[in-house]
């Protein structure tokens, strides 16, 4: 197939400008690995986070989802910059805040707060709940010390808790009360962003649905937008619009939630799909078959080469092993990273990235043929590539 002019680096398409408070470009977090020893030499590199783009419209929700060790925490500390980055960009209403420097984002700390996954060991056990909520305005200098006490019952009333149980301390709630108190403290300062961290992974199942409920609720009420970060996709199915999948540092698939639960197209969200209990099919008789990922996620700090998910996917070929396969927009609002994209059931026999990365069908580079580039922008584009025709096409 030759490559037309629509498909050369300068047609490569420019990201719509939706209305995202947040937009994360190319974010990368390596962690240095040191020898042991006297002198504690770097010998290698944790890659946690490597290469992710996504955004986050205002008063919406973006679930970000995969196994425990696929980066979530540190991408979820990166946009609250409790990491500084190894490199990329971290647009929060339009500012590149990636490197801001310490001393400088205290104002950025009130607007973006986090909701840590176990309730347990976030909050302070020596102080009592008054205190815990209480201390960011304290810091923040943001009400007269007398009307910290009523702001603070203000906020225990809204995440359901008894106003009058700020003198009590954290042993003497339950998991479920104890995340509220921590979700309380995450409002204090009225910001704009939460990123909720497996915000109910640590509960029962049966509270679970509570707090979720109780963030949708907050949601609604502030107009807070929402990372929302859990490591299986049924959580953020009712909270999320849009879902991301990331694996081994990063995101090979990315759609609205009807495309992506109903229509995945990579190997992976299809497998982590069939282990969500589906009551569609259940209703119906019938079953999706649980498909069972081969050995263990690789390390970090080497990674597979091309598709790092290559060590467990059942549609592997050669390609797979020497070109990494772009996150490629192929739908309105759906992307995804797979040489062999497709249904499930439907995987096409010959990969459909050759023109967009350049290669045959084993992956050597074709001479003469040009890459598209600057596939890795956050956000959907008004123009995608369309898996049939493999051409761009649009609306
Ligand atoms: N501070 C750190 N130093 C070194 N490696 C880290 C650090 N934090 C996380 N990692 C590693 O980075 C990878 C991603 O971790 P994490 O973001 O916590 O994943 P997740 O939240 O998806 O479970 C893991 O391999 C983890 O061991
Ligand atoms: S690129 Fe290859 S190895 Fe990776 S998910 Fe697709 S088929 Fe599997
Ligand atoms: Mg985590």
């Amino acid at each position: 197939m030759s490559a037309t002019a629509e498909e050369t680096p300068s047609a490569a398409p420019s990201t719509t400008p939706g209305n995202p408070i947040l937009e994360v470009e190319n974010l990368r977090m390596y962690f240095p690995v040191k020898s042991s020893g006297l002198v504690r030499r770097t010998v290698g590199h944790v890659q946690a986070v490597d290469g992710v783009s996504f955004q986050v419209e205002k008063g919406t929700s973006l679930g970000l989802v995969g196994e425990s060790g696929c980066g979530k925490s540190t991408t979820g500390r990166m946009v609250t910059r409790l990491y500084q980055p190894t490199g990329g960009a971290i647009r929060f209403e339009g500012k590149d805040i990636a490197q801001t420097k310490p001393g400088d984002l205290k104002p950025i700390r009130r607007e973006i707060q986090m909701i840590f996954q176990d309730p347990y060991t976030s909050l302070n056990p020596r102080h009592t709940v008054g205190a815990i909520v209480g201390a960011p305005l304290a810091i923040h200098k943001v009400v007269p010390r007398d009307k910290i006490l009523p702001r603070v019952q203000e906020l225990l009333e809204v995440v359901g808790l008894n106003p009058e149980h700020y003198n009590r301390y954290p042993h003497e709630f339950s998991g479920g009360q104890r995340q509220r108190i921590g979700i309380a403290r995450s409002l204090t300062l009225q910001p704009k962003l939460l990123v909720a961290d497996e915000p109910v992974s640590a509960l029962d199942v049966s509270i679970q649905a509570q707090v979720v409920n109780l963030l949708q609720d907050v949601q609604k009420e502030f107009g807070i937008s929402f990372l929302f970060i859990a490591h299986d996709l049924a959580i953020v199915r009712h909270f999320c619009p849009e879902v991301a999948v990331m694996y081994l540092g990063k995101i090979v698939e990315i759609a609205d939630r009807d495309t992506l639960y109903e229509r995945p197209h990579h190997p992976y969200t299809q497998a982590l799909l069939s282990a969500v209990p589906d009551v569609k099919q259940a209703a119906i008789g019938g079953r999706r078959e649980r498909i069972r990922l081969q050995g263990d996620v690789p390390s970090p700090i080497n990674p597979p080469s091309g598709c790092r998910f290559r060590t467990r996917c059942q549609f592997a070929q050669e390609i797979c092993a020497k070109v990494e396969p772009p996150l490629l927009q192929i739908g309105p609002r759906h992307k995804v990273a797979c040489h062999f994209a497709g249904e499930l059931g439907a995987h096409p026999a010959t990969p459909v990235t050759m023109d967009v990365c350049g290669v045959d069908a084993q992956g050597s580079p074709v001479p003469g043929a040009t890459p598209v580039e600057q596939l890795n922008k956050p956000g959907f584009d008004d123009r995608w590539y369309d898996l049939k025709t493999q051409q761009f096409t649009g609306r």
